[in-house]
């Protein structure tokens, strides 16, 4: 979908839409077009319920008058409360209804939000950042169109007094819609299309961003002691991969930005891009969601889309590790003893319980190499976290109050909710074993948090770090504003935002 943003002088093709605010009082275009039209939209709110509060829509086709195909009322409830993802929401709003009526031209007139200009075509920018984030499908796959099937709407023109402000606003917040359009895409994507060697390809697209992209293979990662994720990896025909980006846009090189010292800020991906639980192997209903399975690394790879999109001032490290769980004679068993990059020793008495085994050495390995200033993982790590906290917020657990209390409020502000779970000593002795320095379960108790306490037996105890078991949130069954179903991307806003506020320069 194209999106431009021109002047207010109402167009006569398309669809229009314009703003109400409660109590059905008309505002800037949409009063003009009353007047236009003898009160047309006056009776057209009385002869229905519409009152203007949010999230009403009242569409109003041909209108008499006018040789707009229609005219869409848009409910802002009161103007003065709206926050910028109010109007995410509205901008969202607007394109799903006109995709389901099958408009592919439309304009959205934002002006007079009150009478300040400045903040009308702020609230523009972003009608046009949840528009754009609404404008996301994955229809790569269907050859055939269905009789019904309507064009998606293809061009939205947003009108505001402002438009070099608008366009200011924009401008880095379509660079985020880019990468979580990205990380959607590699989320929704099947798994003999993405494995390991062909996500790092995938990846290599951000150099012409100036993102440096590299990839150990299994050779390198031997070299290094990696036992843990490769264990996972070794049943599958797919060479594992760990995945390294690095954007740097602070002004004087690895110095400068709010990064400590030159220290860069790094996330940590779990990119199993298939999870069929390997010999501990899952049951068949539902499998299929497994493709899904690398949604950490999706975030990762999506973030640094937006980050090198926008040309954050940051240094940010991105790690992913990146392998195939399969059940196969190659594969790990049930008992096998793995040594991680740590030199501790792992006794994996589930395969299925995979993820936290591969970021044990991506986390290792980015903190042997950068020593970073702050480290969050992000994995679809357990089951469990879903029991927890359902498909509304993510699991957070951190070891550093500061870094977690940043990352609920980043969360809260782009609607990415996080939850804090606990972290502690006799959570930790439950993954003690009897073989090796740890086993890769619990008992089923806190299944979430014990996975949690592994990953922290691999953090050097003076890095802030935080976990987020996203598996309840990066995929959706049902829509939500601006998230259409399917792969959510959750993550990147959030991390955008937290790299926006705290590490950057
Ligand atoms: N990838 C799964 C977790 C998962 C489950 C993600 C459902 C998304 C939706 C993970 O590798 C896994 O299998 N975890 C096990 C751990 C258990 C064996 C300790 C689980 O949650 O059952
Ligand atoms: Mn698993
Ligand atoms: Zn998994």
């Amino acid at each position: 979908m194209k999106i431009t943003f021109s002047a207010v002088r109402l167009p006569t093709r398309g669809a229009l839409a314009v703003l109400v605010a409660a109590d059905r009082k008309l505002l800037g275009s949409a009063k003009t077009l009353d007047k236009a039209t003898g009160g047309a939209l006056t009776r057209a709110m009385k002869a229905s319920d519409f009152q203007g509060k949010k999230d009403e829509l009242l569409d109003l086709v041909a209108p008499w008058g006018l040789d707009n195909s229609r005219l869409l009322l848009v409910g802002l409830g009161d103007p003065k409360k709206l926050k910028g993802r109010d109007m995410q929401a509205i901008g969202s709003a607007i394109v799903s209804h006109l995709n389901g009526v099958g408009e592919t031209l439309a304009s959205a007139a934002v002006d007079s939000l009150g009478g300040n200009t400045k903040a009308a075509a702020a609230s523009a920018g972003h009608l046009a950042y949840g528009a754009r984030l609404q404008s996301y499908r994955f229809d790569r796959y269907k050859t055939k169109k269905k009789p019904d099937h309507k064009k998606p709407l293809e061009k939205l023109s947003v009108l505001t007094e402002d438009t070099a402000e608008a366009r200011r606003v924009f401008a880095p917040l379509d660079k985020v819609a880019a990468g979580v359009h990205l990380t959607r895409d590699l989320v929704s994507e099947p798994a003999n299309v993405i494995y390991p060697k062909s996500l790092v390809q995938r990846a290599k697209a951000l150099q012409g961003l100036g993102v440096k992209v590299r990839a150990l293979g299994v050779a390198e990662m031997k070299k290094l002691g990696m036992g843990a994720l490769l264990g996972v990896g070794q049943g599958s025909a797919r060479e594992s991969q760990l995945l390294v980006l690095e954007w740097n846009g602070t002004s004087s090189g690895t110095r400068g930005g709010r990064s400590q010292a030159g220290r860069p800020v790094a996330f940590v991906g779990k990119g199993v891009t298939f999870d069929t639980g390997g010999i501990s192997i899952k049951p068949a209903s539902g499998m299929e969601d497994m493709k899904w399975d690398m949604g950490g690394a999706g975030v990762v790879i999506g973030l640094f889309q937006a980050l090198a999109g926008r040309k954050a001032k940051v240094h940010a490290i991105g790690v992913c590790g990146l392998v195939e769980n399969m059940p196969s004679g190659a594969a790990q068993r049930p008992g096998d003893i793995v040594t991680s990059m740590s030199g501790q020793t792992i006794e994996v008495l589930n395969t299925d319980a995979e993820g936290r085994l591969v970021l044990a050495d991506a986390l290792w390995y980015v903190q042997d190499k950068y020593r970073p200033t702050a480290i969050v993982d992000l994995a679809t790590l357990t089951g469990a976290i879903i029991v927890a906290l359902g498909h509304e917020h993510a699991g957070l657990f951190s070891n550093n109050d500061e870094l977690a209390a940043r990352l609920t409020e980043a969360g809260t502000a782009v609607g990415e909710p996080v939850w804090r779970l606990p972290l502690g000593q006799a959570y930790d002795k439950a993954i003690d074993s009897d073989a090796a320095d740890m086993k890769n379960i619990g008992n089923r108790a806190g299944g979430s948090i014990t996975a949690a306490q592994f990953l922290q037996r691999f953090i050097k105890d003076d890095t802030p770090w935080a976990h987020l078991d996203i598996a309840g949130v990066t995929w959706s069954s049902k829509a939500k504003p601006t998230v259409p179903k399917g792969g959510t991307g959750f993550g990147v806003r959030l991390l955008d935002r937290l790299v926006k506020e705290h590490y950057e320069s």
